[in-house]
């Protein structure tokens, strides 16, 4: 498949008017100039989702999904940018011009990676079923207790224990196919440059991404050879840290309930399905990593961290907490009975307890809280200071004007503990106020925030503040993503916050809900300055102005920079990824 040229995309995007997209999927209100609609991607019950016809965006201000038309389709469809545009040329009928051009630059053609993991799974299936070698496999299945619905729903197969499995049945094909197969990291190369299949005597789990292709493989070994799983290599199209085991399964029921369970490894997510609980993913044998996060984030605004009660699953759960944190996704950690894994729990009580446990799970903080607690000893003072660091050093993950939701968790945390620890909350605040500052130092060298104010999101805030009336013109035009200084990005998203929430905006609770962040102060100089003004709608519509215009420039400058890198590189899927991520910034 080629390259879509920028010409094509550009077209399309014209021929495409955003209110008309979006309405085909929800009802959407005028409201002045622009729309308004519950938004599709969380759950809400007052609306914070905007469409705007004259800037042809959409934007929700409570999950901060937003973009273009091609990200509209690509978050509701769950599709990536070329499919997205493919899909919008239809609706439009414009036909798709393919550049057909060289193959991509690293000589490496996705699709081909697509098929020959596809026809592998095919092989390593009819092994598994047919070939009297697979009985060795079938034989570990029943004894495991997973049947062969669920076995052939996930397209478990079976490597034999032999060097050419694969290779000899390539028949004809050649060499330019065993290439093939090498860069799917199917097949190895030895010292004599002799060809030989990587997987041998394995059970094999397909690893598919989230449109169901095969990208990779887990393998199981069946006798004593070599570890006991081995997992394809990163290839074009295999990173572990992005790929969950599962995900194109449970995402259809995870999109409904709108959460997840992460579990251990490959016969957790099976042993799931077969007991009915059809949200279960497992990471492939590696710790969490914020590409996870981000890619649950798409289905599940809720995830259940599934272990078994032993040190390692703690270990795990806690390496990944924190990022859940600072994505600000919510986690919770269910831990299952000592020395019982999730599949043999699931196989032996049934889905249904399963999922009764879920009420015994504990949220982060909590989490946190209890596994310092057993680490450290907390009857001498050094113990208590220890356990103490490493909880606030979590709490301080949470970032900057984070969801409402969050502080009050936090704050509930640092009363309990300041309570359970006989300290006073102030000494927590300022011990907290430490681990902070090394971040908050991390992002001044970043942004080099704070140090001058852009002048127009300054005022827009002193505006806001001096008269609240205006909060919901900015909120249509501004997000705070907008904003270049981070501290007035927090700030104004408190405001929006207040605003929809229905609380006023007042000085006193808005510098206490940002305060956390050592905003308060700022807060209260932006509160002065504006009742020292006077126009104020005339200022918060120059300072829109200014925000739009710097956005527009920008993401032109970006978009032309990415599509022009997309066109040398040939690299349509990352390219893809910066592009949805350009989009959901605008
Ligand atoms: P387990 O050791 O719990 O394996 O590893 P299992 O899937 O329950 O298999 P049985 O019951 O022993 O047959 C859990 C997960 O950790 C990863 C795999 O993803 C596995 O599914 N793992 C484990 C590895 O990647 N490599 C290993 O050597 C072991
Ligand atoms: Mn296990």
């Amino acid at each position: 498949m080629g390259r879509i040229s920028p010409e094509t995309i550009t077209a399309v995007e014209q021929a495409t008017d955003i209110v008309s997209l979006i309405s085909e999927y929800i009802p959407l209100k005028r409201s002045g100039k622009d729309f308004k609609a519950l938004c599709p991607f969380h759950n809400e019950k007052t609306p914070s989702f905007y469409v705007s016809p004259s800037k042809q965006i959409f934007k929700c201000f409570g999950c901060g999904e937003g973009g273009s038309v091609f990200g509209f389709v690509m978050a509701m469809e769950k599709v990536s940018f070329a499919e997205a545009v493919r899909a919008l040329a239809e609706r439009a009928g414009i036909r798709i011009e393919e550049e057909s051009g060289p193959p991509a630059a690293d000589g490496i053609d996705k699709e081909r990676l697509y098929r020959a993991n596809d026809w592998a799974a095919k092989e390593y299936e009819k092994h598994l079923w047919e070939d009297e070698r697979g009985s060795r496999a079938r034989e570990y299945l029943a004894q495991r207790g997973l049947g062969e619905e669920v076995a052939r729903r996930f397209r478990l197969g079976y490597a034999p224990p032999v060097r050419d499995a694969l290779l000899g049945a390539l028949g004809r094909r050649g060499g330019a196919a065993e290439d093939v197969l090498e860069q799917a990291g199917l097949v190895l190369t030895g010292a004599g440059g002799e060809r030989y299949d990587r997987f041998r005597g394995r059970l094999m789990f397909p690893i598919a991404d989230v449109r169901g292709r095969v990208i990779g493989f887990g393998g199981r070994t069946l006798g004593d050879e070599g570890p006991k799983y081995l997992n394809s290599p990163e290839t074009p199209i295999f990173s572990k840290g992005i790929s969950l085991y599962g995900v194109d399964l449970a995402k259809r029921a995870a999109l409904k309930l709108r959460e997840v369970f992460v579990m251990e490894g490959y016969t957790d997510v099976l042993a799931a399905f077969q007991s009915g609980v059809e949200t279960a993913v497992a990471t492939l044998g590696t710790a969490l990593t914020t590409g996870h996060v981000r890619l649950l984030r798409r289905f599940a605004d809720k995830v259940y961290l599934v272990f078994d009660a032993d040190f390692a699953g703690e270990a795990a759960s806690d390496r990944g907490l924190d990022i859940f944190l600072a994505e600000e996704l919510e986690a919770l950690i269910l831990r299952l009975p000592a020395g019982q894994d999730p599949c043999d729990f699931l196989l032996e009580h049934g889905g249904e307890e399963f999922q009764k446990f879920r009420k015994g799970a504990k949220e982060i903080f909590d989490f946190k809280v209890e596994l310092a607690s057993k680490r450290h000893d907390l009857t001498t003072v050094d113990g208590q200071s220890r356990a103490l660091d490493e909880i606030l050093a979590t709490v301080a993950k949470v970032p900057a004007g984070a969801r409402r939701e969050l502080y009050v968790a936090r704050n509930a945390l640092l009363g309990d503990l300041a309570w359970r620890l006989g300290i006073s909350e102030q000494a927590l605040r300022e011990r907290l106020g430490r681990f902070k500052k090394g971040r908050r130092a991390e992002q001044a060298e970043v942004g080099k925030a704070g140090a001058k104010r852009p002048r127009e999101e300054r005022w827009l805030i002193e505006s806001l503040l001096a008269e609240p009336h205006l909060v919901e013109t900015a909120a249509t035009h501004v997000s705070p993503e907008d904003l270049r200084d981070a501290d007035l990005a927090a700030i104004l998203r408190a405001v929006y916050e207040a605003a929809r929430d229905g609380h006023d905006i007042a000085v006193a609770s808005l510098a206490a809900a940002v305060g956390e962040a050592g905003l308060g102060a700022l807060v209260v100089e932006l509160e002065g300055a504006g009742a020292r003004c006077s126009g104020h709608e005339r200022r918060v519509a120059d300072c829109i102005a200014a925000i739009e215009a710097r956005r527009r420039k920008a993401t032109r400058a970006h978009l032309r920079r990415q599509l022009g890198e997309k066109a040398r590189q040939g690299n349509v899927d990352a390219q893809n990824r910066l592009l949805r991520e350009i989009q959901n910034g605008l």
